[in-house]
């Protein structure tokens, strides 16, 4: 049998580690691989598609990014994309794909399914707003960089007693906002979940000032709406998958100057783009992208389509597809409540 690998959407840390381990465990079991490049445009455009080697997932482990390429080209929004993408697919030899992304990758996954070519996915977002797993390659490391990135800001916020407004990704959910900012000790964390207005953190602002805390660190996702704070007319054109570009509202900067503007206290913006997608994996994110990368293979391999496997109650557990991309999962109440109490 000839299974293809592909990843789709922003890259994240973890994905050669992925494609390592479905590689891997092909070759294990006498298989042959091939590698889409460039994600689902591999799979519409001629001369994408290579035969992989042990050779070429040598050394890749702890490297970010991801080898084989990636895009946001999404066949659904072109004519007969589908049919294109099965035909380049079965034209290179290619018996069955595994997917690897994160919504927008995975209904695209789930329609090849649908449409007769087997096709796994493996569940990949920094954004970690994929539903019924509980685990997403490359959310692990980029939690670790904001973590990191608030340590090393807390030490000059003191130092000159700012207020620092930390931007991080998360396009409609604030995962990374809430973890990062419990792991590095912030102060505020803004969310789409439970949006606060600009009044509130000035108030906020005043009580710590009040309590004798000269210096606060703010983070706030890039998707956030804040009542008060107008970041929706810097808003860009959409991609293929029809998501704005949310870095050029350009949040946290506004927030940072509506602070000072309203409170006087000297103010700073860190905006951590794309710091968070790039560099090595954590060692969580490479164990979890092997086990479900070489559990992809084994279900290809089987025959099985339509399925995910992910991380659920501590194990490996396999669903639809359909139901990683049901919905999207969001921040419950219990864990941002948990982050006011460090208000
Ligand atoms: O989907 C992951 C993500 O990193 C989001 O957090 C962010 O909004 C978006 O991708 C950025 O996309 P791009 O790299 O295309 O600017």
């Amino acid at each position: 049998m000839r299974i293809g690998i592909l990843t789709g959407g922003g890259d994240a840390p973890g994905l050669n580690a992925a494609i390592r381990a479905v590689a891997r465990r092909a070759f294990q079991l006498g298989h042959h691989v091939s590698g889409v490049q460039n994600g689902w445009a591999g799979c519409l455009e001629d001369g994408l598609i290579r035969e992989m080697t042990a050779q070429d997932v040598r050394g890749i482990l702890p490297l970010g990014g991801t080898i084989l390429g990636t895009s946001r080209t999404n066949p659904l929004k072109i004519k007969d994309g589908v049919t294109t993408a099965m035909r380049t697919l079965r034209h290179s030899g290619i018996d069955a794909l595994v997917a690897i992304g994160g919504d927008d990758t995975l209904s695209v996954a789930a329609a090849m399914h649908e449409a007769g070519f087997a096709t796994v996915g493996v569940p990949k977002t920094i954004d970690n707003d994929l539903s019924v797993t509980d685990f997403c390659i490359g959310f692990d490391t980029a939690v670790g960089v904001v973590t990191d990135a608030l340590d090393r800001l807390h030490t000059t916020a003191s130092a000159h007693h700012r207020v620092m407004v930390v931007e991080v990704l998360g396009r409609d959910t604030g995962w990374v906002a809430l973890m990062g900012g419990i792991a590095g000790g912030a102060d505020l964390i803004l969310i789409p979940e439970f949006p606060l207005t600009l009044k509130e953190v000035v108030a906020h602002l005043y009580r710590r000032r009040g309590d004798g805390k000269l210096f606060s660190i703010i983070v706030v996702a890039e998707g956030v709406s804040i009542p008060g704070v107008e970041a929706e007319s810097r808003e860009g054109d959409a991609d293929a998958f029809g998501h704005v570009r949310l870095a050029k509202r350009g949040v946290g900067d506004l927030l940072a100057s509506s602070v000072e503007h309203e409170t006087g206290f000297e103010t700073r913006v860190t905006v951590l783009g794309h710091l968070q997608r790039g560099g090595s994996p954590s060692p969580s994110d490479r164990i979890w992208a092997t086990r479900l990368g070489a559990c992809a293979a084994d279900l290809i391999m089987a025959g099985k389509s339509g399925v995910i496997p992910i991380r659920r109650d501590g194990g490996v557990q396999v669903v639809a597809l359909s139901d990683v991309i049901a919905e999207t999962r969001r921040v419950p109440q219990d864990l941002y409540e948990l982050s006011r109490i460090f208000s």
